[in-house]
């Protein structure tokens, strides 16, 4: 079977797109590469840094591989907190970062929002880029305490709960993530 590094540590996504494309490709980690190096992702976009990610794996190991970067872009902040949404307010807990961005968003009427994904597959030394996005607003409270990050202030195009709301399965259906990984999977097979 033909082997596919996905760039994580995560082992929840791992574990999902093993299921995807179960019995097509075998997919290692980094971990299971024994890949524990600090990759940068030092580029200002999503591309760049799910590049950075694949390029890493592709020339230090010699195996094709793919990355994930996503982040939430919103309209009236200039497409921030884009690929700082991680650590938007300096600090990694999500609770800061969502206060962060309901301050600056505080009076302002436009709350249109967008969650983005870009994946980069790095297949025999050519880079192809798959993108997801769920348009949305953000509410001005926080509501749901299912999912992570900047969930509870995420409220989908088409709904009237956040994405804290959702159950999961309906969430992975329909998020930028899934979106960017079914592109990847048709391509793939
Ligand atoms: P990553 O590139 O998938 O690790 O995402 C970077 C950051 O974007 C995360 O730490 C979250 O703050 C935010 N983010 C990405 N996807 C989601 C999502 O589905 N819900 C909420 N926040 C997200």
């Amino acid at each position: 079977m033909k082997k596919l590094v996905f760039a994580t540590n995560n082992q929840h996504k791992t574990d999902e797109i093993r299921h995807a494309l179960n019995g097509q490709y075998e997919i290692l980690n980094l971990e299971d590469i024994g890949c524990f190096a600090d990759i940068p992702e030092t580029a200002d976009t999503f591309e760049g840094n799910a590049t950075l990610k694949s390029g890493f794996v592709y020339e230090n190991y010699n195996l094709d591989c793919f990355a994930d970067d996503s982040g939430l872009e919103i309209d009236a902040l200039n497409n921030e907190p884009g690929v700082y949404s991680a650590r938007y307010s300096g600090s990694r807990d999500s609770l800061e970062n969502i206060n962060m961005v309901l301050a600056k968003l505080e009076g302002i009427h436009n709350r249109k929002a967008r969650f983005k994904t870009v994946i980069s597959l790095m297949q025999n030394g050519k880079n192809h880029l798959f993108e997801g996005v769920i348009n949305g607003t953000i509410r001005t409270a926080l509501s749901g305490a299912k999912g992570f990050g900047y969930d509870p202030i995420f409220q989908p195009e088409g709904y009237s709960i956040t994405f804290a709301e959702m159950d999961m399965a309906e969430k992975n259906k329909i998020s930028h993530r899934a979106l960017a990984l079914q592109k990847m999977i048709a391509f793939l097979k």
